[in-house]
């Protein structure tokens, strides 16, 4: 109910007099009140005069279910929402709701997490109402070595999402960080359960820094506002990156993993460059040429040999 008067104030510019709004939804005005008063609680700026009604002033910074569903338009990316205000990591809820059955699509969101982690048993911080902190359940039927197709696919869908809606032009380093001039705004974690030839399900972590100040920044790191000079509205990036998600999905599924590699190498920030690839306890370095059909980075050894890598951390030589 309270996002049905939510979408009735929202499509009015003036005010809306609680007789219109009660008799429209079928309910009685004290009930309507009631609703108000929680909605006001949750942060709406719901402003009420005697004989005018009801005006909504403004709404809060907030990743509701009910404004990432509004207008989202997706067919499954995103149609089923579970929010958090705190949480120790999405990746473990959305686990859990995999084994229950959640459907392709169903999405995890913190407003914070006190245990974030990130690739190679980082942590990643996730400081409240900031960021995006996000877990994606999908079911593909993919076998599971060409899972990480599904990370290189996140990694373009956000970069394509930024670019629309806050004009940034963020980059890929391989294989899941997302830069923008050199500093990481966001990352990607992919984990799945799967058998030896089938995938149960796979849940893509996507952590994201958007309204933090300087100071809240690990070093290296940057947020989208810093870049922008200005706050950025948190709720319409993350419905664009469900769009580019679903999309590209759809894509992938009809044409296979090259349509979303060339995607890829539009955005990626590493090849061509001169590379050290640290995986476990040793390195590699040379020049990072392509990446694979399944996500792996080529890289050519001074040697002249080429190597394939298929997880590790990148550091740019030149
Ligand atoms: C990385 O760059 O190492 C990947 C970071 C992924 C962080 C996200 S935030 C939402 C989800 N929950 C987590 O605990 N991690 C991922």
């Amino acid at each position: 109910m309270r996002e049905k008067i939510l979408d009735f104030l929202k499509k009015k510019e003036g005010y809306v007099s609680g007789d219109q709004i009660a008799g429209r939804l079928k309910i009685s005005r004290q009930a309507l009140w009631k609703h108000i008063q929680e909605l006001k609680e949750e942060g709406y700026d719901i402003v009420a005069v005697p004989h005018l009604g009801y005006r909504l002033e403004s709404v809060p910074d907030r990743l509701f279910p009910a404004e990432i569903s509004r207008d989202l338009n997706t067919e499954f990316i995103g149609r089923k929402v579970y929010y958090f205000e705190g949480a120790a990591s999405t990746m473990d809820i959305a686990a859990e709701l995999s084994l229950k059955g959640a459907p392709e699509g169903t999405i995890v969101i913190a407003e914070s997490q006190t245990k974030g982690r990130g690739r190679l048993g980082r942590i990643w911080f996730s400081p409240k109402y900031k960021g995006i902190y996000l877990s994606l359940i999908l079911r593909p039927r993919i076998l599971p070595a060409q899972a990480s197709a599904l990370t290189l696919l996140a990694a373009v869908s956000i970069c394509e999402a930024i670019r629309e809606i806050t004009g940034i032009t963020a980059q890929i380093k391989w294989p899941n960080d997302i830069l923008v001039h050199n500093k990481k705004v966001g990352g990607i974690l992919t984990e799945l359960s799967a058998e030896t030839d089938k995938i149960n399900f796979v849940v893509i972590g996507i952590g994201l820094n958007i309204n933090n100040d300087k100071k809240s920044l690990i070093a290296g790191a940057l947020s989208l506002k810093e870049q922008k000079k200005e706050s950025i509205n948190r709720v319409l990036l993350l419905q664009e990156i469900l769009r580019k998600i679903e999309k590209n999905l759809t894509l992938f599924k009809k044409k296979g993993p090259s349509s979303i590699i060339d995607k890829w190498r539009e955005h990626a920030i590493t090849l061509s460059r001169r590379v050290k690839v640290y995986c476990q306890s040793q390195h590699i370095e040379g020049q990072a040429i392509d990446i694979d059909a399944d996500g792996g980075l080529l890289v050519r050894k001074d040697s002249g040999i080429v190597e394939k890598v298929m997880a590790g951390d990148v550091v740019h030589c030149r």
